[in-house]
């Protein structure tokens, strides 16, 4: 059998601003799922994952939506890019998928995107070729709308397909996602360089895991949604700060402020990095967007603070959570001298606080998913 990838990502800034027709900024991690796939003609998806070992999922091509509820959790999101094949037309005789995974699971890191998107560019390659980068997020991203039932925005699987080694994905949701196709503009890719700037992106897993099916990250959907109806708008991508006072309903104002400030962080971003301005000069809207997801859009929790305040008291130039929140990982931007330092100051003060040890690495911007031989 053949085999892809298809990598995690950390979101440098642009967080909650998907589903608001925003902007996003994210990277590929160099942790990723591999998929190996190959045609069968028994008219059954056979599927295994290294990380359940001995269990094997089988089910008819075409009994796959019937029996939605009677397979395991973590198989949803294969059978789910499956699913959205065949509704699109392709016809799958069968088909064998052995996955293995080494994303962090729970840690903000996209390994559920990872999963459905080293899938969807395996059945691409076996039995469409003809797709579109584009049609290939819309895949991934719809089998864990749908057949997961997570109700994800488009940042993990554009992460996943589209980003490129050195570089951060500058992706405007709106016209990237607008119904005609991607609009010029919609994607660049943006130089970034840590070891020449002489610095290190950290990422701590907490390991208080996040989980996007528990209903506080729809809630926060729902409140964008109607924050927009009620300023009139189709998305909060639309709205300015001076129209935020007229957000009445103190929590819809707060969430919307938090949108509002954290596209224009990531607009500054791009263009401090554009420049080819120093990366240090990024660390303070990095930390920036942590406060407004913390205060204003409330996604935060202890461990994320915990981390994100040890890492800024040891020198990191910023610091944030990072994906949805309520748990997952925090990024720090430091200087590689700095690395050793900051990585044993949060350390200590998770011990202090009687938190279980949190897993700390490095990562620089890797390449998107591709087929691996
Ligand atoms: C999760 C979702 C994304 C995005 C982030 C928050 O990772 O899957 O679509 O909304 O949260 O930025």
């Amino acid at each position: 059998m053949d085999r892809w990838i298809a990598p995690g990502r950390v979101n440098l800034i642009g967080e909650h601003t998907d589903y608001n027709d925003g902007f996003v900024l994210p990277i590929a991690l160099s942790l990723g799922v591999v998929c190996a796939a190959g045609p069968t003609a028994d008219g059954r998806v056979r599927l295994t994952s290294a990380q359940r070992p001995g269990e094997v999922v089988a089910v008819a091509v075409d009994e796959l939506a019937a029996q939605r509820d009677r397979v395991p959790g973590w198989a949803r999101y294969p059978l789910g890019v499956v699913v959205e094949f065949v509704r699109r037309g392709y016809p799958i005789a069968g088909v064998r998928l052995d996955v293995d995974g080494a994303v962090p699971i729970g840690a903000g890191l996209s390994s559920s995107a990872a999963l459905c998107c080293a899938v969807t560019v395996a059945l691409r390659d076996l039995f469409a070729p003809g797709l579109t980068d584009r049609a290939v997020v819309e895949i991934a991203r719809a089998a864990e709308n749908e057949f997961a039932g997570v109700p994800t925005g488009v940042l993990d699987q554009s992460a996943a397909i589209l980003c490129t080694a050195g570089h951060a994905l500058f992706l405007d949701v709106r016209a990237y996602t607008a119904p005609d196709g991607p609009e010029p503009g919609a994607v660049e890719q943006i130089p970034f360089d840590l070891p020449a700037a002489d610095l290190a992106l950290l990422v701590a897993d907490t390991g208080h895991p996040h989980d996007l099916a528990d209903g506080a990250y729809a809630e926060r959907r729902a409140q964008c949604e109607a924050a927009a109806a009620a300023l009139g708008v189709p998305a909060l991508r639309d709205v300015t700060t001076a129209a935020l006072s007229r957000l009445t309903d103190p929590v819809l104002r707060r969430r919307a402020t938090h949108v509002v400030t954290e596209n224009a962080r990531v607009l500054a971003v791009v263009d401090r990095l554009r420049s080819g301005a120093d990366p240090r000069a990024v660390g303070a809207l990095l930390t920036a967007s942590h406060r407004s997801l913390r205060d204003d859009f409330a996604v935060s929790a202890p461990a994320l603070d915990l981390a994100v305040d040890a890492a800024l008291a040891a020198g990191a130039h910023g610091a944030r959570l990072v994906g949805g929140g309520f748990g997952g990982s925090v990024l720090a931007l430091v200087d590689r001298a700095a690395t050793d330092r900051v990585t044993a100051r949060i350390e200590a003060e998770f011990a202090a606080a009687d938190l279980a040890a949190p897993r700390i690495f490095t990562v620089e911007p890797a390449a998107g998913a591709r087929r691996l031989d």
